[in-house]
């Protein structure tokens, strides 16, 4: 089985974005596991975990359990709303967290797809724009065109959770098999 891990930038109960992660978790063909990395108890970062010159700051399990998952894997798949034009602080929490050691890097070469979304009509660009930006010291392959950007995220989803309108999935499930593509390569 490849594994896949899916963060979603929302710790929010009924989030749509983790609504949205579980539809693309479905999409992925078999051989494949995608499933959700919970990032909602990483203690915020301090570099003060990873500095050998401060010793009474013990590297936090939580840390060590994320960056060996994400090492693990071999794709990492970002789904996350948008908060004041950037991405939510749990979702960049998690990046400098798999951001360091600087000789071992988690997200060092992983491909990565990201899907961003809103409420509004925007679909979250800014901080899909803003993801990127992070990302891309780590040479993570990303697919290129369409990026997505979903609008009106809770319009998109039925009363059990699920992406209806077909002409969208089958838009995702694209992007999904462009995303497998790529990590095949
Ligand atoms: C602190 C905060 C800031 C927000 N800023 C933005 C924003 O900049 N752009 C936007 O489109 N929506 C913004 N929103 C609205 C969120 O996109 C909306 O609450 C969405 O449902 C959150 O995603 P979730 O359902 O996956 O938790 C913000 C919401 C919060 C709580």
């Amino acid at each position: 089985m490849k594994k896949i891990s899916i963060l979603v930038g929302s710790l929010r109960r009924g989030s749509y974005a983790r609504k949205i992660a579980e539809n693309l978790a479905e999409y992925f063909p078999a051989g494949y596991e995608a499933k959700i990395v919970e990032i909602g108890g990483l203690p915020l970062y301090s570099f003060d975990y990873d500095d050998p010159e401060v010793t009474d700051m013990p590297l936090p399990e939580e840390y060590r359990e994320f960056r060996e998952t994400i090492k693990a894997c071999c794709g990492v798949l970002f789904v996350t709303p948008e908060n004041n034009r950037t991405i939510p602080a749990c979702l960049k929490n998690a990046v400098d967290i798999g951001s360091k050691p600087n000789s071992d890097v988690a997200w060092k070469n992983k491909p990565a797809g990201i899907v961003s979304h809103s409420v509004g009509s925007m679909g979250g660009y800014s901080a899909q724009k803003n993801l990127r930006l992070a990302l891309s010291y780590f040479d993570m392959p990303l697919p290129g065109q369409p990026e997505v950007f979903l609008g009106h995220s809770p319009k998109l989803l039925d009363e059990n959770g699920k992406i209806c309108a077909p002409d969208t999935v089958a838009f995702l499930r694209r992007y999904i098999e462009n995303f497998v593509s790529l990590i095949e390569k």
